[in-house]
């Protein structure tokens, strides 16, 4: 049985895109049915009917979510669905040179899922832009592991 999975992207600049077209690609393999959104445009409603999201955000500001997550974000905050049916994951994109609030766009979306009842499967991936690494390339590597959890947690065999 496929697994449905949600990526949902927040970006400035486009790292957290890359990351999730490379996901896409990689997890688009028959076991998996993987599509990536951008958060443009979205509100608390993309989770209504519960499923398998992985969030992968870049962060900006003061430890905020990108512009193009903020109506998602307030959505959810403002509204707060229960989220009991939603399962997700965390792909947090920012720059250990911002020491305090480094990946906290991720984190933010990790706090308001987990309050709203939604589960989240494994550890969050935190990519660092000034570590030298591509963060495509980090989520690659985790991404193997993480979807081989939630595999498990929604009840489908490997
Ligand atoms: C103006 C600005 C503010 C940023 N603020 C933070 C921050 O507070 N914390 C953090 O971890 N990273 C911060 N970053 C780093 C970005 O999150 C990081 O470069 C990320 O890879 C950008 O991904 P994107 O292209 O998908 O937006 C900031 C970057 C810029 C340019």
């Amino acid at each position: 049985m496929a697994l449905e999975l949600t990526i949902l992207v927040g970006t400035m600049t486009g790292n957290a895109q890359l990351v999730a077209q490379e996901l896409e690609l990689l997890l688009d393999d028959g076991e998996t049915r993987a599509q990536a959104r951008v958060m443009d445009g979205l509100d608390a409603g993309t989770f209504v009917r519960g499923g398998l999201f992985l969030i992968c955000t870049s962060t900006y500001g003061q430890g905020d979510v990108p512009d193009n997550a903020k109506q998602l974000y307030e959505s959810l905050i403002a509204t707060r669905p229960d989220l009991s049916n939603v399962q997700y994951g965390v792909v947090a994109l920012g720059d250990r040179t911002y020491r305090d609030t480094f990946c906290n766009g991720g984190r933010r979306f990790d706090a308001i899922l987990t309050e709203l009842g939604a589960r989240r499967t494994g550890e969050i991936l935190f990519h660092d832009a000034s570590s030298g690494t591509l963060a495509e390339e980090a989520a690659a590597e985790w991404i193997g592991s993480w979807i081989a959890q939630a595999r498990e947690q929604a009840g489908i065999a490997a």
